[in-house]
């Protein structure tokens, strides 16, 4: 039996990325998953990536920031799936890397909305369960940019840095509860959203700055969700940990 053997576990933004990879080596080590994303079709192959590890999948479309609407599904889905052991706050957007100036209103609003906004809602949906249960497991997905920030980055930082902010937070609120609250703050990771604004060419350059020669995988920040999500972590809380090639060693 794998290490989270039964236990009901949801990821925002599952439906690709990082989200998808979470979602199917959690299915692999025995969980059952409630998908979500914005996008229809991602969201079902990732349901059917589940299912085809034998594992029980609910399959949640919506956009976070429909934050009442997106409250009701969870609970929904909740209630289908039999209750929830494990919240992954990972659903984001990147965007186009912008100077001060050119941050609008619009641009900031969507930052923020999506990453800080969708994390709290989704955190505040499935609070009743957990705390009912007198136990649950939160991993929220923060950045490296949340610990040395980044130029042309400073929204994307900034809400990143909340997400932090909500952990440490949250597992000192909810430790009475039993109910741990962590976070994984990848660096660098070729997913859909950093490709816009990287070529590959980019890409193997930067890598070699890495002390570890190369960037870190999609399944390798995976590894320490699904650590975080088990009870191998029991007497962890309001950590954030950063599988990140050594970036931060760097101070870029
Ligand atoms: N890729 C990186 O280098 C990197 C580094 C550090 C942290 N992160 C974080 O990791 C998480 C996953 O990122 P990724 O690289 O896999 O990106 P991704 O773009 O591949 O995945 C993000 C997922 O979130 C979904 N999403 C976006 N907006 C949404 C909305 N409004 N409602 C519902 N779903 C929405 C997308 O459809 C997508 O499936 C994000 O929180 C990101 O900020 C990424």
């Amino acid at each position: 039996m794998g290490t989270l053997s039964g236990q009901k576990v949801f990821i925002t933004g599952s439906g690709g990325g990082m989200g998808r990879s979470h979602a199917v080596l959690m299915a692999e080590r025995g969980a059952d998953i409630i998908v979500h994303d914005i996008k229809t079709e991602g969201a079902a192959e990732t349901a059917e990536l589940v299912r085809a590890k034998g594992r029980k999948a609910e399959v949640i479309v919506r956009d976070v920031r429909e934050i009442k609407a997106f409250q009701s599904d969870i609970r929904a889905a909740v209630d289908k799936l039999g209750g929830i052991d494990v919240l992954v706050n990972n659903a984001g957007v990147g965007g186009k890397r912008l100077a001060i100036e050119d941050i609008d209103e619009a641009v900031y609003d969507q930052m923020f909305d999506v990453q800080v906004k969708g994390a709290f809602f989704a955190m505040q949906a499935v609070l009743p369960a957990m705390k009912s249960k007198r136990s649950g497991r939160v991993v929220n997905i923060s950045s490296i940019y949340a610990m040395g920030g980044n130029v042309n980055a400073s929204h994307y930082a900034a809400a990143k840095s909340a997400i932090s902010g909500f952990t440490k937070s949250w597992a000192r609120e909810l430790a009475p509860f039993n109910i741990k609250v962590n976070a994984v703050a990848p660096g660098f990771i070729v997913t859909e959203m950093t490709m816009g604004s990287n070529t590959p060419a980019n890409i193997a350059e930067r890598s070699k700055r890495m002390p570890l020669g190369r960037f870190v995988e999609p399944i390798e920040i995976s590894y320490a969700v699904a650590w975080l999500a088990s009870p191998e972590t029991d007497m962890m809380t309001g950590q954030v940990i950063s599988p990140n090639s050594g970036e931060t060693i760097v101070g870029y």
